[in-house]
């Protein structure tokens, strides 16, 4: 018997719609039972309603298996408004606390590195992704004064290191066996010394991976100087979200990159979903890349066990991207829906 799930897709704004539309016809291109749901949640739901989901939205998710969304956030909504009201909340309260990114350049898509290619990039970044510095513990005073004053404070707890340094150490016995810790225990001398201790007490139960801890800023050097020299990357949620727009761009730019927010060990439905935002620069052109977006859709298919079918959308994937067609940002001309039917063509072929 196949498997029902219930997705919830939650287009948002700007390219969201765009690239989730895509996503939902490749995935459709599976066959599987399937049961979507459409969510209206994001910037025009905040000016009709004063906010950017429904006071239910808690139920609405957990009712589902999993949601694929696309991005949220306008020029005509406050930046931290429409993160902090959608995804950074669904985050902290569904507590998805490992974020997964693999930066993977597929052949035929260009490196921005001279001279690498597929075989030099392939990392897998896992973002703590509940407290560090986006913990949102702080305040203002003074506003508006020439004293005023903004503190944003980073929190690390041992519980919330820890179990994402495991989850990562996991995946990377699967992976080349090599885990990087991403640190800044020089400069910092609290939350990433405690991020270090518990490093090295992880790695010490998984004597079969390689742990290496290297300063953020040397990391950075070294993804441009020799990705291939990394495997799985632990950082916390800042660092990862830098360093992970750094790994989009080896993997050949924002629109090729795949996430997935998740809970592993419990039933709290993931949240997956392309590492670009809603890019107001080119929304409604048609050009957006929806790959990122079908590589977020395959992660959550991978992630509700669905794995052969998981794994045609990534082969899909990969096709297209050496064959063709391509969108703009990736060296080709075509627009969004071109590529998205493409891609479910090739699925539909097997
Ligand atoms: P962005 O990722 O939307 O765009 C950065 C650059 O990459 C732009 O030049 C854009 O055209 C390009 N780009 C992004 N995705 C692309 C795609 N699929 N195909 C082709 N080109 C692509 O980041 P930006 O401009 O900093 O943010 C725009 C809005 O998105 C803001 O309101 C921001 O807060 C929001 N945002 C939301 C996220 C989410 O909902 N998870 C994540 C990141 C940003
Ligand atoms: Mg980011």
């Amino acid at each position: 018997m196949p498997s029902h799930h219930r997705i919830a897709l939650l287009p948002g704004d700007g390219i969201g719609v765009e690239v989730t539309a895509e996503a939902r016809k490749v995935v459709d291109a599976l066959g599987l039972d399937l049961e979507w749901t459409e969510l209206d949640w994001g910037s025009d739901h905040w000016h009709r309603t004063g906010s950017m989901m429904p006071p239910d939205w808690e139920g609405v998710l957990r009712a589902h298996d999993a949601c694929l969304m696309g991005a949220c956030g306008r020029p005509d909504v406050p930046d931290h408004v429409s993160l902090w009201g959608l995804v950074l909340e669904i985050r902290q309260t569904l507590d998805l606390w490992a974020n997964v990114r693999p930066a993977r350049l597929l052949p035929g898509i260009p490196c921005p590195l001279a001279g690498r290619g597929p075989e030099h990039v392939d990392m897998l970044f896992v973002r703590e992704n509940t407290e560090g510095e986006y913990a949102g513990v702080g305040g203002r005073a003074h506003r508006g004064h020439p004293e005023e004053v903004g503190i944003e404070t980073s929190v690390f707890t041992r519980h919330g290191v820890e179990r994402v340094v495991r989850h990562a150490f996991e995946l990377a016995e699967g992976r080349r066996g090599l885990l990087t810790s991403a640190t800044k225990s020089n400069a910092s001398r609290y939350g990433y010394v405690l991020w270090d201790e518990v490093c090295e007490a992880v790695a010490a139960e998984h004597p079969d991976v390689r742990y290496e801890r290297v300063l953020v800023d040397a990391l950075a050097a070294r993804m441009v100087r020799s990705p291939e020299s990394l495997d799985v990357v632990v950082a916390s949620n800042l660092f990862a979200d830098i360093l992970t727009d750094l790994a989009a761009a080896l993997q050949g730019g924002m629109g090729m990159a795949a996430s997935a927010n998740l809970a592993p060990g419990t039933d709290v439905p993931g949240l997956f979903e392309p590492v670009h935002g809603s890019a107001p620069d080119i929304a409604g052109q048609g050009i957006a890349n929806p790959c990122g977006a079908v590589w977020s859709a395959a992660l959550m298919l991978d992630h509700l066990g669905e794995k052969e079918a998981a794994a045609r959308l990534v082969r899909a994937l990969e096709d297209v991207c050496r064959d063709g067609p391509r969108t703009r940002d990736v060296g080709g001309e075509a627009g969004t829906i071109e590529v998205g039917d493409a891609l479910a063509a090739r699925v539909v072929a097997g």
